[in-house]
């Protein structure tokens, strides 16, 4: 939520960070500002020179002069958390007398504190921020460096934050700092960079730095430092990003959604990779830190992640279930850290998370590992702060997926989970048969989804008959219900369409009431015990004139349209049934011209509570 870059060096600042700002533009995008160190003049320093701007990026890009050099600067794109998006409210945030900038992401609690203190003494705000608070403070600061001058500021601030200043006495440096929203240094060859995400690095070097809380750093043209907010010394070993700089790129689609739809078949290839076991029909899961005796001491595993992570863990759930005989149930992160949780010394925790930034979620495993839980993360971006904090777990390489609405990090999770079911059903009282059957049914995967992905042009076709819908029902029963849940959130993310899910067991119980014509229903029908269970309700719906789109192992009479999936094994089934339906909701909201990418009010990493 919201970007930052960074960059300090011997190049032209501004286009370097408008590029970076369009890479990372996918977490907030409702202004947009950049702040460079001009030229110095004889005897004097380079005053700073800001350009900011309401909406996307190109509306900063199209203000920003011709006459614009210098070599260092940082940038932001905002997501509004403290006042509504406008160019008083977009960052950087400078001080009176132009000196200091900030960019910042995350929330700082006690601001309202501080700016009513700041007030008082004479301060005049520009901006409804929190984050201008941090820019007095540093300008008043009565230490003799930045560095010094930032950790004073600091000291007063309570909240998150990932924060990069500029200041115009000290202008061969940036200096930055982390608690809570990450911050990333990308280290180049008499160049530095800085970032939120590696996504607005990999272009120009794949050695980066993640910082961890508590940590500050000063960057300079030709090094870096870095320290801790109490001043020690830090060890900051360079590690290399997995993914090259065409994987953050369209890659010859129109949008990142259909682009991360159509990489599905090679995302789950990867997940499998090296981690299938034939003899023993198992899998090994390396990073998982808990051996087999432990892993039978397990008595229930919970599950925590939210939107479509929360969706995958439910299915994660049932599979656990399936496959380990272990109690197992998913919760969304953000419930379960404020209601006091009971935990047990005997559950196995498991946070979920495609950023592995979400806050809710981090708070989560914090509060679970304060009171001696042990957990593990299942997480899509390497070394990101859930993973660092979880006591192991695994990833789920899906790549990096840039569209704020999650499909292929959805479908690897699950596998994921599947591929962890399997390991602990196999330490346990699954058998040999059985575990053979869902290693066979993970290997069909790749090939099914590719065959799924091929039926696009009729999955376009129903879904501009279903477009003129004002509101859509998703229903399923047990394997089915996350299903229609995380589809029912696909459609309403990127179409704005009102949709519900509800399990098809409930019909009954209320939701009846709303099936008419103009309420069609999406029906997830596997061919699995519980079919004849689903072909009566899809009859309820038809006595009711309500239109029906099954999602189905083979057509469905009940139905007006059916979309036939390929049968792998019950348990695997609900990892293929959602394909088509992410493909449903992208090509509904193309036919109403939504921004695809970028849905309204929404932004990837939700790092804020
Ligand atoms: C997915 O389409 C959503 N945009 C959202 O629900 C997301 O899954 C949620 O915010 C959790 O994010 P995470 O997986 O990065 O933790």
């Amino acid at each position: 939520m919201c970007g930052i870059v960074g960059y300090i060096g011997r190049r032209d600042v501004a286009p370097l960070l408008l590029e970076g700002l369009q890479r990372l533009e996918y977490r907030g995008y409702d202004s947009a500002g950049i702040v460079i160190t001009g030229k110095a003049a004889a005897g004097k320093p380079g005053a700073l020179k800001m350009v900011k701007a309401k909406g996307r990026v190109r509306e900063l890009e199209a203000k920003v002069p011709k006459r614009f050099a210098g070599t260092t600067g940082i940038a932001h794109t905002r997501w509004a958390t403290h006042g509504a998006p406008s160019d008083e409210n977009a960052h950087p945030h400078l001080d009176a007398e132009n000196k200091v900038a900030v960019v910042h992401n995350g929330i700082i609690d006690n601001a309202s504190e501080l700016r009513a203190r700041l007030t008082a003494d004479g301060t005049v705000f520009l901006s409804e921020t929190d984050t201008e608070v941090l820019v007095h403070l540093i300008a008043r600061a009565q230490a003799d460096t930045l560095e010094e001058k930032v950790r004073e500021a600091l000291r007063h601030v309570e909240g998150t934050y990932g924060i990069a200043v500029l200041h115009a006495d000290f202008n061969d440096r940036i200096v930055v700092a982390r608690n809570g929203s990450p911050v990333v240094l990308g280290i180049g060859e008499k160049e530095m960079f800085v970032a939120s995400d590696v996504a607005a690095l990999v272009a120009h070097t794949r050695q980066v730095v993640t910082l961890d809380d508590g940590e500050m750093a000063t960057l300079k043209a030709d090094d870096f430092r870095t320290y801790t907010t109490e001043g020690s010394t830090t060890t900051a070993t360079p590690t290399t990003v997995e993914w090259e700089a065409e994987s953050y790129d369209m890659g010859g689609h129109d949008t990142y959604m259909h682009k991360e739809i159509s990489e599905q078949a090679d995302a789950v290839d990867r997940v499998l990779r090296g981690r299938i076991d034939d003899r023993f029909s198992t899998v090994h899961l390396g990073g998982l830190n808990l051996d087999a005796r432990e892993a039978r001491g397990v008595r229930r595993i919970k599950i925590l992640g939210c939107g479509t992570s929360y969706h995958a863990g439910q299915i994660g759930a049932q599979l656990i279930e399936e496959l380990a005989r272990i109690p197992a149930d998913a919760e969304p992160a953000s419930e379960f850290r404020y209601r006091n949780p009971v935990v047990d010394p005997d559950t196995l925790y498991i946070a979920v998370s495609q950023s592995g930034e979400t806050y809710d979620v981090l708070a989560a495993v914090q509060e679970l590992k304060r009171k001696g839980a042990r957990v593990l993360g299942v997480v899509n971006v390497v070394g990101s702060a859930i993973a660092r904090e979880a006591d192991g777990g695994t990833y789920v390489h899906a790549g990096p997926e840039v569209c704020v609405v999650s499909t292929k990090c959805f479908t690897n999770t699950v596998v994921a989970f599947a591929l962890f079911a399997l390991h602990l059903g196999r330490i346990r009282d699954l058998s040999v048969a059985d575990g053979k059957r869902i290693i066979d049914g993970l290997r069909r995967l790749p090939e099914q989804i590719s065959e799924i992905l091929a039926n696009e042009d009729e999955i376009k076709r129903l879904a501009a008959e279903y477009a003129d819908a004002k509101s859509m029902m998703f229903i399923g029963r047990v394997r089915g219900y996350p299903v229609a849940r995380e589809a029912s959130l696909k459609l309403k993310e990127v179409s704005y369409i009102h949709a519900e899910a509800y399990p098809a067991s409930e019909l009954k119980h209320g939701p009846l009431a709303l099936i008419e014509p103009a309420m069609p229903t999406v029906a997830i029908v596997p061919d699995d015990d519980l079919l004849e269970k689903n072909r009566a309700a899809m009859e309820e719906i038809k006595a009711r004139s309500g239109r029906i789109l099954a999602v189905a192992h083979q057509v469905q009479e009940k139905a007006d349209h059916t979309i036939v999936v390929p049968k792998n094994e019950n348990e695997l089934d609900p990892i293929l049934m959602g394909i088509p339906l992410q493909l449903f909701a992208y090509h509904t909201a193309l036919a109403m011209g939504r921004d695809i990418d970028k849905p309204r009010n929404l932004a990837k990493s939700v790092t804020v509570e």
